[in-house]
């Protein structure tokens, strides 16, 4: 998608320097800066401290995080220790252990130099194949959009929670990709945009990602959904996952949960858009997510322009109170109205699931 006019991806291999180069997503919306990964400990200091975020992009970082493995040290036992280290650099996403355990697939067992163009391909291919289900899920989840909007003939205001966006995925986005197609195809969306505190990335990269396509877009305090629904301004809920049980449970960012019981309260249609890399097909009870557990820091200080525009930190509590950031909840599969995947949209369920994937 765009940004300033010109097309990008969240993450791509130079073949020239043998670098990976990522957008910092710490510094949007303020500073635009692509980044260079060299090395295994800058991939996984990208994904820990979330230049890199969302559950599709940080699988596709640890892919590329093991390409570059590959170039320090090919030896298979110092591959599988970095693979190890990648999977456990965020621990709600499974699309992390997904991209790793497809990667080590393809690479186990070959001392070869063949391994390296192995590895690049297969990275590749991952990233290929993310912006491929991004589209199909914006193709998916379109006819929702334009079903909505045939009966109302009006703007269709959906609101979403933190960035499923492009930036989220390598391009498109999840929950954004419906989104970007009925804009395309000229139907008038709106977007509600939850601020999503503490990282702000509603505000900080959803709302950014929209006014570069053009798409009107409203940021929100994270209460504010509840009365919106109430009052009738909100035709749909979408909404990515960093999780998808197969029973339908989905984890995705803290606030999630809030917002679809809010929409079942107000009848309001609650979506949640996936590629099959997000589904966990072995754990059966949302309690066993293992649910990240993120610095106080990140709730405790709040970073922005100052006068002078320059980029700047402050302390907003009171020094001497505790706080506790938990970055992801839990919506139960009963408050989900629908999956919308790249294979089509089906049941929040173990049958919806199984009908499309198995
Ligand atoms: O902590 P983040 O910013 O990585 O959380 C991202 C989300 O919760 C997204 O909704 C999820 O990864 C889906 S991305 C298509």
């Amino acid at each position: 998608m765009k940004i300033q006019g010109k097309e990008y991806r969240t993450i791509w291999f130079d073949e020239e320097t043998k670098l990976v180069k990522i957008i910092d997503q710490t510094k949007l919306p303020h500073q635009f800066i692509i980044k260079n990964l060299k090395t295994t400990k800058e991939a996984i200091k990208a994904i820990k401290t979330m230049e890199v975020r969302g559950a599709p992009l940080i699988g596709a970082t640890a892919a590329y995080g093991l390409v570059l493995a590959i170039i320090e040290n090919n030896d298979q036992s110092y591959l599988k220790k970095i693979s190890q280290e990648l999977i456990n650099s965020r621990p709600t996403a499974i699309n992390l252990k997904w991209a790793v355990d497809r990667m080590m697939k393809k690479i186990s067992g070959v001392n070869s130099k063949e391994i390296f163009n192995l590895a690049l391909n297969e990275a590749k291919e991952i990233c290929e194949e993310d912006v491929k289900f991004c589209e199909n899920i914006g193709l998916n989840g379109l006819k929702i959009i334009e079903e909505i909007y045939n009966k109302k003939k009006d703007t269709v205001n959906i609101l979403t929670h933190c960035n499923a966006g492009w930036l989220a995925t390598i391009n498109w986005g999840t929950a954004t990709s419906p989104i970007y197609h009925a804009h395309k195809k000229g139907i008038p969306v709106h977007v509600w945009v939850d601020e999503t505190r503490p990282r702000n990335q509603g505000a900080n990269l959803t709302s950014y990602e929209l006014n570069e396509e053009e798409i009107p877009n409203t940021i929100i305090a994270d209460n504010t959904g509840g009365i919106l629904m109430q009052r009738g301004q909100v035709d749909m809920c979408i909404v990515g996952t960093d999780r998808t049980l197969s029973t339908g449970d989905v984890a995705n960012k803290i606030g999630t949960y809030l917002k679809a019981l809010a929409a079942k309260d107000n009848n309001v249609p609650f979506y949640v858009a996936l590629p099959s890399s997000t589904i966990d097909w072995n754990i059966k009870d949302f309690k066993e997510i293992p649910i990240e557990v993120r610095s106080s820091e990140e709730l405790s200080h709040i970073e922005g322009l100052d006068e002078k525009n320059n980029v700047k930190k402050i302390l907003i509590y009171p020094k001497k109170s505790a706080s506790m950031n938990l970055a992801f909840d839990i919506t139960p599969a009963k408050y989900v109205t629908g999956l919308i995947t790249e294979k089509g949209v089906c049941e929040a369920s173990e049958k919806g699931l199984n009908k499309l994937f198995k």
